[in-house]
């Protein structure tokens, strides 16, 4: 029998992949359930140590920054040619630049819009054609309860860029969906890694953390077990969701 988030035969790519969180526990998730799996990170230098860290799998590595237009076309199109198919596409890059909004400037506001939003335009339109005309294929996008709280102070962008993202989900999901095709997201809420502490205050921190009714913080392998979900064939009914990883701190009705 087959259990059904068995993704043996199936090829997953996953962005910004290589740092310390969410992208690389979900990378090595979907390896350790039978996926080939292609981690794609902006900085090369981190993809080659990721995929020497993941080397017990079926993992290979390419330098990806979302942004980079052509460099997406080129990828996707190395993959194909690479691996012959793409199932999975996790889009898991994002960026803030806090600042108050009357102090943001353009070029933080369309960085942050480019990394979060675009980017995940710019997957998705690469590799749609391929899934459409495979009759198959699962998007899973990362956003962020953010997206309908706008919790963290000074984060404007990203809250926009991530509803954005919400938006863009359900648009595709309807247009992808007569070919079998699914686009959902997982909005993560608080989950540490290294690098956020540089991003949002230790105060606010432990603000964010004292209000999750589970008593503690996700951490990146609770937000990929549900990328994991989604991605396979257990969810196989389930498309334009977005579904909150956050320790009950962004109920919705
Ligand atoms: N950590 C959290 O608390 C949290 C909460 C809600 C949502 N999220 C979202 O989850 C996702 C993962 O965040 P994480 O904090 O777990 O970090 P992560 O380790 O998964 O991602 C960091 C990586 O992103 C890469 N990256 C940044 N810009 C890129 C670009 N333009 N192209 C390709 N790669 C790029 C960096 O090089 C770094 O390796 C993001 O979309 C983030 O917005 C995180």
């Amino acid at each position: 029998m087959q259990l059904k988030n068995d993704l043996t035969g199936r090829v997953a790519l996953v962005t910004a992949a290589a740092g310390p969180g969410i992208g690389r526990a979900t990378a090595g998730l979907l390896a350790e359930h039978g996926a080939t799996v292609v981690l794609t990170d902006r900085a090369g230098d981190r993809v080659a140590e990721a995929v020497r860290d993941l080397a017990r799998t079926d993992v290979h590595g390419l330098t990806l920054d979302v942004t980079d237009e052509q460099r997406v076309a080129e990828v996707f199109e190395q993959v194909l040619r690479d691996h012959g198919r793409i199932d999975i596409l996790v889009n898991n890059a994002g960026t803030s630049l806090p600042a108050p909004i009357w102090e943001i400037s353009t070029a933080a506001w369309r960085k942050v819009v480019d990394v979060c939003l675009t980017g995940a335009f710019f997957t998705m339109r690469a590799v749609l054609p391929h899934m459409i005309a495979r009759g198959s294929g699962s998007i899973v996008n990362i956003a962020s309860t953010e997206a309908w709280t706008s919790r963290t102070p000074g984060n404007t962008a990203y809250h926009a860029a991530k509803a954005g993202l919400l938006a863009l989900t359900r648009s595709t999901a309807v247009q992808v969906g007569p070919h079998q095709v699914r686009v959902n997201c997982v909005a993560p809420g608080l989950t540490p890694n290294p690098l956020l502490s540089r991003v949002i205050p230790e105060q606010d921190l432990r603000e964010m953390r004292d209000e999750i009714p589970l008593g503690r913080p996700s951490t990146p392998e609770d937000i990929a077990d549900s990328v994991l979900f989604l991605a396979g064939d257990a969810s196989r009914s389930i498309t334009g969701e977005t579904i909150a990883v956050c320790g009950g701190s962004a109920m919705r009705p």
